[in-house]
C-alpha cells in the first residue's frame, strides 16, 4: 500500500512523509511540478536510506495511492479538488488543512461555509471517503526524527473503516495514539483549535502537540 501526499514537497507533507518512511511505509510525493516532487522524494530516500519514496504530479500520486493525504493550503483546496475529483471515487482522502489567517493578535480560524475545510472537501469530492486528521502535528515535530512524535492524533470522519485506516496510519508514528474524534463535522473544532495551539506555541516558542488524558487505556483500538 502506498500513501500519496498531495503537496508532499511542502513542510507538512514532507514531515508526514519522513515519518511514514521511518515506519517503512511507501510514500508517493505529489506536487504541481513533477520535477520538484521527484527531487523531494530522492532527498527523502537519501535521508532515510530507503527506496520507498517516489515523486510525481499531484494527479499521478493521487491516482496511485491507496490513501491520499492533502497537505496543501486552504487557498488551493477547490482547484486541487477539481483536478482530483475523477480519481477519488471510493478513496480515503485525508484533509490536514487548517483554514487560518494571521492577524495582529495572532492566527485565527477562517469561517468556511460548509463548517470546515474537511467538509468542504467532502462536498467537492462527494464520492471520496473524507477524513480529517493531523491538524495538530507540526511540521517541525514531524521533521525532528531524532525525537518521537509522542502526541495524540485526533481523527474525524463519517466512514468508520476509513477513519480506522487513518488512525492505524497515525499510529505508525512513534508515540502516537489515534483518537476517534467523531463525525466529519468535528473537523470544524479540530481545525479551529489549531489557531489556539499556534498562539500557545508562539508564547512558549514551542511546537506543542495534543495529548488527551483520562481516556480508557484501550482507546487506540476501540472503534473498529
Ligand atoms: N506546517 C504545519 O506545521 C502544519 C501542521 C498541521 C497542518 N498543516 C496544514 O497542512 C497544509 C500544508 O501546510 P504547509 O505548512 O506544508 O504549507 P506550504 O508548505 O505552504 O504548502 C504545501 C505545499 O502545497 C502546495 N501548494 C501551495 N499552494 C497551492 C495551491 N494554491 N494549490 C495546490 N497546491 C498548492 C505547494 O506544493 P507545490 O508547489 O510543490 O505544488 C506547497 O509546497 C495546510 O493546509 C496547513 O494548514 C500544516
Amino acid at each position: 500500500m502506498a500513501v500519496a501526499l498531495v503537496g508532499g514537497a511542502g513542510a507538512e507533507g514532507r514531515g508526514l512523509a519522513v515519518r511514514l518512511l521511518e515506519a517503512r511505509q511507501a510514500v508517493l510525493i505529489g506536487s504541481r511540478d513533477a520535477e520538484r516532487a521527484r527531487a523531494a522524494a530522492a532527498e527523502m530516500n537519501r535521508a532515510a536510506g530507503s527506496r520507498l519514496a517516489a515523486g510525481d504530479t499531484n494527479e499521478a500520486v493521487a491516482r496511485d495511492g491507496e490513501i491520499v493525504i492533502l497537505a496543501i493550503p486552504y487557498a488551493g483546496l477547490a482547484e486541487a479538488a477539481d483536478t482530483l475529483r475523477p480519481l477519488m471515487n471510493g478513496k480515503v482522502v485525508v484533509s490536514t488543512i487548517v483554514p487560518l489567517q494571521f492577524g495582529q493578535r495572532g492566527p485565527h480560524a477562517v469561517a468556511v461555509p460548509e463548517g470546515s475545510a474537511a467538509q468542504r472537501l467532502q462536498t467537492l469530492l462527494p464520492k471520496a471517503r473524507v477524513v480529517g486528521a493531523f491538524h495538530h502535528l507540526s511540521a517541525e515535530t514531524l521533521a525532528d526524527v531524532a525525537q518521537p512524535v509522542g502526541t495524540d492524533v485526533l481523527v474525524c470522519g463519517n466512514d468508520a473503516e476509513a477513519k480506522r485506516e487513518v488512525m492505524d496510519l497515525a499510529e505508525l508514528f512513534p508515540g502516537v495514539r489515534g483518537i476517534d474524534a467523531g463525525p466529519l463535522e468535528s473537523a470544524r473544532y479540530l481545525e479551529a483549535f489549531t489557531a489556539l495551539l499556534l498562539r500557545i506555541n508562539r508564547r512558549y516558542k514551542a511546537h506543542a502537540g495534543i495529548r488527551l488524558t483520562h481516556l480508557p487505556e484501550s482507546v487506540s483500538v476501540a472503534p473498529r
